[in-house]
């Protein structure tokens, strides 16, 4: 679709001029922000938290505004600051030390920010799990981790297969406890017990922070590790990209179980000062409206999948409700429709921006900056300081409007570290000095760049990102199921669904009874976002001589499109 672009809005913007920023550019002087540069005494914790806490004329200005269903409650920096350090007592006093792995799982709350942070606070590495998980999700990450302690409520507790993690040694439980295990510590217990002050412990800018688990084509997901340094980028695409200011009131929709909820919804917003709003619960169109209206959210970050759900329910729904507060919106996860663009300004009369970037790369790479023209459906340029490009197979840079690998040269401060445990996989993301996302992309005449699609057979659904190898997994550890391939279907509203064909084994007959049984195995005991949506019953799959389930040609069949070269094919 070809669309007219749209201008910059005037505005006081903390970015004004993208070309002479990008030339002068050097990551130093943004370091000379943050006070470790003077210090010496570096940790996320504390630029994200106390330092405002700290500061007489920040401390009492509200730093959390959380909402559910059930629950409403702010902290402010004080509180925050004196809640993390009692947790971080708490780690303290069982052991957790610099390094360790400590899990995260359970839906967002104010004890979720609280442990986080003293995580942080004790050195400690935080491992966030995306509350809908089951027992094998959860099961893989804590195990490949190896995590020595696990934060979470008794309701969740039962999808944590306890006997099958030696590792994990102890279980912090928020919430009432009947448990008298000496596994067990009791969350509200503890902290009523703990002191409010607690000594830093100050780590390297390269010592581990965050471990996002994420999925690739092959294999199980993978564990992305990002460091401390991480934060000179959450903060400066705070400052530039979201265009904060101190007194915004903030808004991202993601779960911090997934990198935008922790980058975006956690470091950038208050590395930059600004409240933040944390809405737990389900998605409806009345209840984000609502969100936004009743805290008079000025930025808003959020995702095409929620954005398309909005649109849908029509404009008659965006105005009931004052949303005049909105300045600054902006979008990630999937490609963003140029139709909800051009939607966004009838609906809130503004812009929407898109953001390109990827759990492994840790903060935004590609963005629409709130001073430079949009060109709907392009996901817009580089930021100050990173160089991106398409290339080929072998690494080399291809010439304006060819479509290619969208590829970053390495040296950006938010990058991952590594893959937990697996070298190899880290080494296998990087040619010719390039991190190769995996997406395939166009760069135009003018330098922006152009989705295209992913290079592999991950998944990309409402936004959340599956491995297909994960879900086959679990198909065929039902009884009936003998061999699955897993794809993604694209899907209007959703992106792409997930969509399953699978062959039985003998002694079963394909029913719908049958194919709803296998859909809930997979919902019950990997998650709900993970189970296909679509399963189809088949006499053979296709596959390689070498014994591997052609996803590609499954593709080509569902969509009938043309099924290429097919010479690898098993007779
Ligand atoms: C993949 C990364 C960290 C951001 C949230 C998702 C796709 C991301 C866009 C965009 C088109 C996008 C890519 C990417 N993606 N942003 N603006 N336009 N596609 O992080 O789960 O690691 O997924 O999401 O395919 O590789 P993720």
């Amino acid at each position: 679709m070809d669309m007219q672009p749209i201008a910059a809005r005037e505005g006081n913007h903390n970015l004004k001029d993208y070309e002479k920023a990008r030339q002068s550019f050097d990551w130093e002087d943004v370091k000379k922000e943050f006070s470790w540069y003077e210090t010496g005494k570096v940790n996320a914790a504390y630029e994200t938290i106390d330092r405002h806490a700290e500061n007489p004329a920040k401390k009492d200005q509200t730093a959390l505004i959380y909402s559910s269903p059930d629950r409403e409650e702010t902290l402010t920096f004080h509180e925050l600051k004196t809640m993390s350090n009692k947790f971080a007592n708490v780690l303290k006093k069982h052991h957790v030390q610099k390094g360790d792995r400590v899990f995260l799982f359970m839906p967002r709350s104010p004890e979720f920010y609280a442990s986080f942070f003293g995580i942080l606070k004790v050195g400690a590495i935080a491992g966030p799990l995306f509350e809908a998980f089951m027992e094998q999700a959860v099961r893989d990450r804590l195990d490949d981790s190896g995590a020595s302690m696990l934060i979470t409520t008794p309701e969740l507790l039962e999808r944590v297969p306890q006997e099958e993690l030696p590792e994990l040694k102890k279980i912090v439980l928020v919430g009432f406890n009947e448990e008298s295990d000496e596994r067990y510590i009791d969350y509200f217990h503890e902290m009523e017990q703990a002191s409010e002050e607690f000594e830093i412990e100050w780590v390297d800018l390269e010592d581990g922070m965050l471990l996002h688990y994420t999925s690739g084509s092959t294999g199980k997901p993978k564990g992305v590790y990002h460091v401390h340094n991480a934060m000179i980028q959450h903060y400066a695409t705070g400052n530039w990209v979201l265009d904060l200011k101190e007194d915004d009131i903030y808004w991202c929709t993601a779960d911090p179980g997934w990198v935008t909820g922790t980058s975006y919804g956690i470091f950038a917003p208050w590395l930059n000062g600004v409240t933040n709003v944390i809405r737990g619960g389900r998605f409806t169109a009345d209840s984000w409206y609502e969100t936004i209206a009743k805290n008079n959210v000025t930025v808003w970050y959020t995702a095409p999948t929620a954005l398309r759900k909005l649109v849908s329910a029509g404009e008659q729904t965006a105005k009931k409700y004052d949303l005049s507060s909105l300045r600054h919106v902006l979008s990630v996860g999937e490609p963003l429709n140029p139709e909800v663009i051009t939607w966004g300004v009838k609906a809130f009369d503004l812009r929407i921006h898109d953001t390109w970037w990827m759990t492994e790369t840790g903060a935004m790479l590609i963005v629409n900056l709130p001073d430079m023209d949009i060109r709907p459906g392009s996901m817009g340029k580089p930021i100050p300081g990173v160089e991106a490009a398409i290339i080929d197979n072998e690494g080399n840079e291809l010439p304006p409007n060819q479509m290619g690998n969208l590829a970053i040269k390495q040296g950006w401060p938010s990058m991952m570290r590594a893959i937990w445990q697996n070298p190899g996989k880290y080494e296998s993301y990087f040619i010719n000095g390039w991190y190769v996302s995996g997406d395939s992309a166009y760069k135009d005449e003018d330098g922006y760049f152009w989705f295209q699609g992913r290079l592999d057979d991950v998944i990309n659904t409402s936004g959340e990102r599956v491995g297909p190898f994960e879900v086959e997994s679990k198909l065929i550890e039902h009884p009936a199921v003998s061999e699955a391939g897993v794809i993604g279907k694209p899907d209007p509203e959703r992106g792409e669904i997930i969509k399953a064909f699978i062959t039985l084994n003998e002694g079963y007959e394909a029913s719908d009874e049958l194919v709803e049984d296998i859909r809930k195995f997979v919902k019950t005991g990997l998650s709900a976002h993970a189970a296909p949506r679509e399963i189809e019953v088949k006499d053979t799959i296709p596959k390689t001589r070498s014994g591997k389930i052609m996803r590609r040609l499954l593709k080509s069949w569902e969509l009938g499109l043309p099924t290429g070269d097919t010479s690898t094919l098993e007779e």
